[in-house]
């Protein structure tokens, strides 16, 4: 099949026109659409409706605990148990938060900047100097935001299909004591589905060793552990035994949540460190709250507990067929025309499509005027800068498999025109 930057300039403008007409029909349906929602669909929070008939007037936890009453920062028992079993994590070096790990990320970024992670830590923020953190891209975009609200830098390295570029990640932790951190989605990453190989995470566990900083932290969020679409699931190897290998372990700092396991809005959420780690974040957590909601973790732990893959079977049978749309699409509308390339992640809740250079923006903007509201271009980057102006985040799981199938023919039809208008504009 002859790509589309191969093909000469007439046909090139033959098909251009083609598109334009469809393009104009498709605006005149004044459709309104959204891919840019990573949240679960409402028969994904159906699946956890048993939550609401756990208590049956029964309160106390395994240890005794009454759940109604305050106390208890670390959590129960049964819950930092759950958290074993979603996060590969020790249930002892497991404390349990309220409904977000993006709150957890923020405490342990403003502790580890203003009081040091651990006793002996120095802290982060010094005046003289810039403190940054290694960021690889594709990301998160609340990571960045969170970040950059926090005053620290961003180092940004290229995230591959194993993991990030670790000669650049090692080149700037050797090189750079005020890089401080890196950010890590070794699971499913958002938004390219990527999961690190054994030997990444191993390096990873190694990196606090190469720092001149003492303080180098491994900020590893596992949001996705358990989101599997394929079975047997590909396995992530364990930060926390590598870490225990290296002897760094208290310079991995892992987060997790039910978010995309049961309510989203409601939920538990997790983190895993060494003790000394856990413990200063429990002092700064006993600041600001007695306790956190342990009735909700008490319910999570009797709903879920011992049956997380079992649950996470039956998101993926609502989530699978429409990542298998989206795939489909792109491949149907887009395979072969040497004009994008895009992810097919075995998990996770998104998916990645890079354009040609510079196009990005573009496409976005065309798909908002025909009725489709995708994820900024550039978002993926940090400061909303992708360089190369090429990456475009498609969320599928919130969409019905209708409004889903509307989307992508409007997003693929966008990437075609904008594409093929750039190639005949030259
Ligand atoms: C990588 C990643 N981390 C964290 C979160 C948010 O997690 P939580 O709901 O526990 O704050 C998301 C949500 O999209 C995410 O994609």
């Amino acid at each position: 099949m002859t790509t589309w930057p191969e093909l000469g300039t007439a046909e090139r403008a033959s098909i251009e026109q083609q598109l334009r007409t469809s393009f104009t029909r498709l605006t005149s349906n004044r459709l309104s659409l959204d891919l840019t929602r990573g949240k679960p669909a409402a028969s994904q929070l159906t699946l956890s409706e048993g939550l609401d008939h756990q208590m049956n007037g029964d309160y106390l936890s395994r240890e005794g605990t009454d759940v109604r009453n305050y106390g208890g920062l670390r959590g129960i028992i049964e819950a930092r148990e759950l958290g074993e079993e979603i996060m590969d994590v020790p249930a002892g070096n497991i404390l349990i938060a309220g409904n977000s790990s993006l709150w957890l990320m923020h405490l342990t970024l403003e502790t580890a900047m203003r009081h040091g992670l651990w006793a002996s830590a120095t802290p982060w923020a010094n005046p003289a100097g810039e403190v940054s953190v290694i960021t690889p891209v594709p990301g998160y975009d609340r990571h960045f935001a969170l970040t950059d609200s926090h005053g620290i830098g961003m180092r940004n390295v290229p995230l591959r299909d194993d993991g990030p570029d670790m000669n650049a990640v090692r080149e700037l932790v050797k090189s750079d004591a005020s890089v401080k951190a890196i950010w890590c989605v070794p699971k499913y990453a958002n938004p390219t589905g990527c999961i690190y190989s054994d030997s990444i995470v191993d390096q990873i566990a190694e990196l606090p060793k190469l720092s001149k900083a003492d303080n180098f932290v491994v900020l590893w969020d596992n949001a996705y552990a358990v989101h599997d679409l394929v079975f047997p699931p590909p396995k992530l190897a364990s930060l926390f035994k590598a870490a225990q290998k290296a002897g760094t372990q208290r310079h991995m700092v892992q987060f997790g949540s039910t978010s995309k396991i049961t309510f989203a809005g409601a939920g538990i959420s997790f983190v895993g460190s060494d003790e000394s780690v856990l413990k200063r974040l429990e002092e700064r957590i006993g600041l600001i709250t007695v306790g956190f909601d342990k009735l909700n973790q008490l319910r999570h732990a009797r709903f879920l507990g011992g049956r997380v893959a079992a649950h996470m079977r039956q998101h993926a049978q609502i989530l699978k067929p429409k990542f298998d749309l989206v795939i489909r699409k792109l491949n149907d509308d887009l395979g072969g025309l040497g004009i994008a390339t895009w992810t097919e992640p075995a998990g996770g809740y998104f998916v990645s499509l890079d354009v040609l250079p510079g196009l990005a923006k573009k496409i976005v903007a065309l798909a908002k005027s025909a009725g489709l509201a995708l994820t900024a271009a550039g978002a993926t980057f940090p400061y909303g800068l992708d360089p190369e102006d090429r990456n475009i985040r498609i969320a599928p799981t919130f969409a019905e498999p209708d409004a889903l199938e509307a989307a992508m023919d409007v997003l693929t039809l966008c990437v075609r025109l904008a594409t093929l208008e750039r190639l005949n504009a030259r």
